[in-house]
């Protein structure tokens, strides 16, 4: 899979922009504020439906326009596919694939799948519990349409129980009102668990594998998926049931997959608590390289890896190793401040394959 092209209009601070881009290595340079971030904004906005900076798309509208414009087209194999997302002033937006309107993120997650390193990412190792859960969510999503669909169900019927808990409280509103909702929350429970502890044990053994392959010395690495509950649906509800309680005195579900825990060993030790900086940097790239591999193995596709700001802010040392410990012969998007300080550490776009822009400011 591979980005061809990318066009903005009146997106971020570009009022117009078209780049394209090689299968080979990619840099995007220029100083802070030119708009590198926006750029790769733009591309993951057209792979996932949503930003990855903002939740409120309509803040990625140039102030003062009435509306903006992204284009992409991606290629796969033979295969183009373009990409188009308008939105409006007024909040309205349309996704379009080839020509034809779409719903938007279920449509399209999964469909040119894109894996980013950002200095951001970082939360999925240092970060709450729900982090880790978000994180693999989107993986799993991008893997699994029947994911994306038990998802989105499990989540509006928790929201469902979560407002009949605040109403019963309250309003002294029936107690079936609660209870109504749990063989559905427990159903979709049940799906959610079963995927992901199949998913988390092959990612497990994609982590183990990368970690042993591409580390100097012996860095273990143990990824560990705690269900919040008994997994079998009956079980659950019963739980559910015996919580009731205590979830009506909170106002919000105390069990259910939306509960579970991830946990990451670094040759033995919990990461979060116990790793240094440099441990939680490596273990990120090696997630990252994991998941890669594990979205070519479930999709047949090769990810287009994007990389923003991530050798000036985390500091490798040689940025050439991480990339092609990530993958040589993955498309591969950079964004840098200093194209000679990337050069320093090894990265060298001149290949046939690949590409350099600068950004200049206005
Ligand atoms: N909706 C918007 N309208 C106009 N400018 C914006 C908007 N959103 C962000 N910007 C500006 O776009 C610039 C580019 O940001 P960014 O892509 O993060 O640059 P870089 O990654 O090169 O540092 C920033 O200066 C920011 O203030
Ligand atoms: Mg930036």
């Amino acid at each position: 899979m591979s980005v061809k092209e990318i066009a903005v209009h009146s997106f971020r601070n570009h009022d117009q922009a078209r780049l394209k881009f090689g299968p080979g290595v990619n840099v995007i340079w220029g100083g802070n504020g030119s708009g590198k971030t926006s750029i790769l904004e733009a591309i993951y906005l057209l792979a996932y439906g949503r930003s990855f900076r903002t939740r409120r798309l309509l803040e990625t509208l140039q102030i003062g326009r009435e509306q903006m414009n992204i284009t992409g087209i991606f290629e796969q194999g033979k295969e183009q596919n373009q990409i188009q997302l308008n939105q409006l002033h007024d909040g309205r937006k349309r996704f379009i694939l080839n020509e034809k309107p779409i719903s938007g993120a279920r449509e399209l997650i999964g469909l040119n799948p894109v894996v980013v390193l950002s200095p951001e990412e970082q939360i999925i190792t240092k970060g709450a519990p729900g982090n880790r859960r978000s994180y693999f969510d989107q993986v799993f999503s991008v893997v699994s349409k029947a994911y994306v669909d038990t998802l989105v169900s499990y989540t509006r019927t928790l929201k469902q129980r979560n407002a009949a808990l605040v109403r019963v409280a309250t309003d002294n509103a029936p107690v079936s009102m609660i209870t109504a909702w749990d063989d559905t929350l427990a159903k979709n429970g049940n799906k959610i668990w079963r995927e992901r502890i199949q998913y988390i044990n092959e990612f497990s053994g994609l982590l183990q594998k990368v970690a042993h392959d591409f580390t100097i010395g012996d860095v273990k690495l143990c990824l560990q998926h705690t269900p919040d509950t008994a997994l079998t649906i009956d079980e659950h509800k019963k739980i559910l049931g015996q919580s009731l309680k205590n979830d009506i005195r909170r106002g919000y579900t105390g069990s259910g997959p939306h509960r579970d825990i991830y946990e990451i060993g670094f040759n033995g030790e919990d990461l979060r608590k116990f790793g240094s900086q440099g441990e939680h940097k490596i273990t990120m790239v090696l997630i990252k390289m994991a998941e890669a591999r594990f979205i070519r193995k479930h999709t047949g596709k090769g990810p287009t890896i994007i990389l923003d700001d991530l050798f000036a802010k985390l500091d490798f040392q040689r940025s050439d190793q991480v990339l092609s410990a990530l993958g040589k012969d993955l498309q591969t998007i950079i964004t840098a401040t200093d194209i000679i300080d990337l050069e320093k550490k090894g990265v060298n776009p001149s290949g046939s394959n690949d590409t350099s822009y600068h950004l200049g400011l206005n």
